[in-house]
């Protein structure tokens, strides 16, 4: 089941993001993702890696991908699973995050899995209680596990990450997603580059190693990857964009522009769509699309996590 490598050894408890871990590390994690992908093609896709651990997944925003997956690959390494919703809990009646967390610790959870609408709730969670604690998104800052699934699609079509060029499209500024995959695709040595509105892109960005482009048709052809942002309406507070349709117009990805890119680039998006806006539904569903494989692949990713915190609880 473990991927194992001489000399190395996992030492986090929690997942917080990308920022804090080595290439080593991710690659890690994305070696152990390949030992459990390979459990989902068992008759019997169970092991007991989680036997008799207590697994919460605590979602204070909406989730269908994160939280079935997190849930799903919680069930394959037979841990108990509880799901928490926000509007049938006290977090209702006022009760704060904290003390709902230190409230659902004191029934004896191993491993928190929270997705808030704050950034920094998780690193707020592990500094408080003594369960292990995964970042299942917070706010716009960080979405480890889908910035690891993204890679690890990205590995298992191109063979490695080194040297490919990666375009993030769209609204980064609001996007953990772009955030995740950022730290994860430099640390592995790809060149990454935020393409969108200059009002959807803030400048810090470029302190992170990454190139800026206003202008997608001038740099599609040279992209091997392009991993297409969900434009957040729910988040944006002001109008970054005169109208949606001429954002589809210059930053859509649709068949036309396709045309000028590589003939073999791959078609990303982390869901949830807004067809006809970031990504016509053809380009979507269309054979340079990777989209249902880096939901598939998340399955595999998200128990390698789980996994990997229980060792560092054990340890
Ligand atoms: N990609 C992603 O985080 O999707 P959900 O919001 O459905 O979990």
């Amino acid at each position: 089941m473990k991927s194992e490598k001489k000399g190395f050894v996992w030492g986090h408890k929690h997942l917080l993001g990308l920022e804090y871990l080595t290439a080593q590390e991710i690659t890690h994690i994305l070696d152990t993702g390949e030992s459990f992908k390979e459990v989902s093609r068992r008759n019997i896709k169970k092991v007991p890696t989680l036997r008799g651990k207590v697994v919460v997944n605590m979602f204070v925003e909406p989730s269908t991908r994160t939280r079935m997956s997190f849930s799903l690959a919680a069930k394959r390494l037979s841990a108990d699973i509880v799901d928490f919703s926000p509007s049938l809990s006290s977090l209702s009646k006022g009760e704060t995050v904290k003390d709902t967390a230190r409230n659902i610790e004191a029934m004896g959870v191993d491993i928190v899995i929270i997705r808030h609408t704050a950034p920094g709730t998780a690193h707020m969670l592990s500094r408080i209680i003594n369960a292990s604690v995964i970042n299942a998104g917070d706010g716009a800052h960080e979405h480890p596990s889908q910035g690891l699934l993204d890679i690890f699609t990205i590995r298992q079509k191109k063979g490695e990450i080194k040297g490919l060029k990666v375009a993030v499209v769209g609204d980064i500024l609001h996007s953990r997603v772009a955030r995740s995959n950022i730290w994860g695709l430099t640390k592995l040595g790809a060149e990454v580059i935020a393409v969108g509105p200059p009002t959807l892109i803030p400048e810090h960005i470029r302190d992170l190693g990454v190139r800026v482009s206003y202008d997608l048709d001038a740099v599609i052809p040279e992209i091997d990857v392009i991993n297409i942002l969900r434009i957040q309406l729910e988040r944006q507070r002001s109008k970054f964009f005169p109208t949606v349709r001429e954002y589809a117009r210059l930053f859509g990805i649709n068949s036309e522009r396709l045309k000028r890119a590589k003939e073999d680039v791959l078609i990303m998006h982390p869901g949830p769509i807004n067809r006809g806006v970031e990504i016509t539904p053809d380009v979507a569903d269309g054979k340079h699309s990777v989209i249902l494989e880096q939901v598939a692949n998340g399955l595999a990713i998200r128990m390698a996590i789980l996994y990997l915190v229980k060792t560092a609880i054990s340890e």
